[in-house]
C-alpha cells in the first residue's frame, strides 16, 4: 500500500534532517521509485569479517526482492570458504531465533549463495565486490587476473578501507569499470556505504553502483579516491588520539570510552571501537598513510 506520493516524500525529506521511523519508511519508499542498477549476478571475493557480511546482505535482498539471480561467494582456500559460510549461517540462524526471519526465508537466503573455490565461477558476474586482505600486491595480482578472465562488462569494486582505488583500477586493465564500495563493520547493521570513483570511472558505472547500494538497503555517499575516503579519514585519527591519550596516562581506558559514549553520543568508545575494527587494521591504515603521504599534515599525529 502506498501512503504518500513520491513528490510528498521528497518534500518531507527536503524539509527535515531527523532520522525518524517515518523517514526510514519514506526513504525506502522513495528508493523503490528510483531506477534499479543492472547488476544481476553478483560475485563476492573474500568471506572474512567484511566479505561474509556483504554476501549475506546481498543475499537477503536477493531472496526478498530478487535483486540478484545469484551470488557467487569465492574463497581460494576451502578452509576460509567453510568458515565464511559458517559465519553467514550463524548470523542467519540468529535472525531466525529472534523471529526476524522464518526458516523458509533463511533457506531462501542461503540458497541464493553459491560457495566456491573455483574462480572461473565469477567469469559471467555483473558486479564483483572484493574484500580480501589489505595487501596492494595481492589485490593488484587478483585484479589483473580477473580483468583477463571476466566478461568485459563485469564491474569490479574493492571494499578496501584505505588503499588506492586508482592503483587497483589500473591493474585491472578496465579502469573505467572500477569503483570502491566501502562497507562498515558489522555490515549487516551499519547503514552507510561509501562509493568511490577515480578519474577513470565511467559515470554510468558509478551511478549504477550508487543505485545498487540503495537496492541492498544501504545509504550511499559519494567520494573521490582520497586516503581513507570520508569516514576513516575522520575516524582513524580520532582513534589514534584516544590511544595517545591512554599512553600519556591522561585518563583510563574506561573513562576515555565512556566519555565519548555519554559525552559525544558515540555507540562505542574509541578504544573499544579500535579493538572492534581490529588493532591490526588501524595500524595498517596508519602506517600506509604515513608512508604514502609524508607531507600530509593531517597524518603527522599518526607518526609513531
Ligand atoms: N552481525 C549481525 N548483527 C549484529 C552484529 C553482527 N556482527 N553485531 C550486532 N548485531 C545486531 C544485534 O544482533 C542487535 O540486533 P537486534 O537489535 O535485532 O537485537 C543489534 O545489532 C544491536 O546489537 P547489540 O544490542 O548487541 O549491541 P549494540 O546496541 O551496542 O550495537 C553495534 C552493536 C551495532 C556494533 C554498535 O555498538 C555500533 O554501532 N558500534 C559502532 C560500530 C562502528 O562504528 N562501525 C564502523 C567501524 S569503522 C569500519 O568498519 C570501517 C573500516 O574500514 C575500518
Amino acid at each position: 500500500m502506498t501512503l504518500f506520493s513520491a513528490a510528498t516524500v521528497r518534500r518531507l525529506l527536503a524539509n527535515t534532517s531527523s532520522s525518524s521511523n517515518f523517514l526510514h519508511y519514506a526513504r525506502r519508499h522513495l528508493s523503490s521509485t528510483t531506477p534499479v542498477s543492472n547488476f544481476d549476478k553478483l560475485g563476492c571475493i573474500g568471506l572474512g569479517l567484511m566479505g561474509h557480511g556483504i554476501a549475506q546482505t546481498a543475499a537477503m535482498v536477493a531472496a526478498k526482492d530478487n535483486v540478484h539471480s545469484s551470488i557467487i561467494a569465492f574463497e581460494s582456500d576451502q578452509k576460509f570458504l567453510d568458515s565464511g559460510r559458517d559465519r553467514i549461517q550463524k548470523s542467519v540462524d540468529k535472525l531466525v531465533s529472534k523471529e526476524k526471519l522464518t526458516s523458509s526465508q533463511a533457506d531462501a537466503l542461503m540458497g541464493k549463495i553459491t560457495f566456491t573455490t573455483d574462480r572461473d565461477a565469477l567469469n559471467d558476474t555483473d558486479l564483483i565486490v572484493e574484500a580480501i586482505i589489505e595487501n596492494m600486491d595481492l589485490k593488484k595480482q587478483l585484479y589483473s587476473d580477473l580483468g583477463q578472465q571476466c566478461k568485459p562488462e563485469t564491474v569490479f569494486a574493492s571494499n578496501t578501507s584505505s588503499l588506492s582505488i586508482t592503483q587497483m583500477a589500473e591493474a585491472s586493465g578496465r579502469p573505467e569499470k572500477f569503483v570502491g564500495i566501502h562497507f562498515f563493520n558489522p555490515v549487516q547493521i551499519m547503514k552507510l556505504v561509501e562509493v568511490i570513483k577515480t578519474e577513470y570511472t565511467d559515470p554510468t558505472v558509478f551511478d549504477n553502483t550508487v543505485k545498487w547500494v540503495d537496492q541492498i538497503g544501504k545509504v550511499a555517499v559519494k567520494c573521490g579516491d582520497t586516503p581513507g575516503f570520508i569516514v576513516n579519514r575522520l575516524l582513524v585519527p580520532n582513534l589514534i588520539q584516544a590511544m595517545l591519550m591512554l599512553e600519556r596516562g591522561d585518563a583510563t581506558t574506561h573513562d576515555i570510552d565512556i566519555s565519548m559514549q555519554l559525552g559525544a553520543g558515540n555507540p562505542m568508545g574509541p578504544l573499544h571501537l579500535a579493538d572492534y575494527v581490529g588493532l591490526d587494521t588501524c595500524l595498517f591504515i596508519m602506517q600506509g598513510w604515513v608512508n604514502d603521504f609524508p607531507e600530509e599534515r593531517a597524518f603527522v599525529v599518526l607518526r609513531c
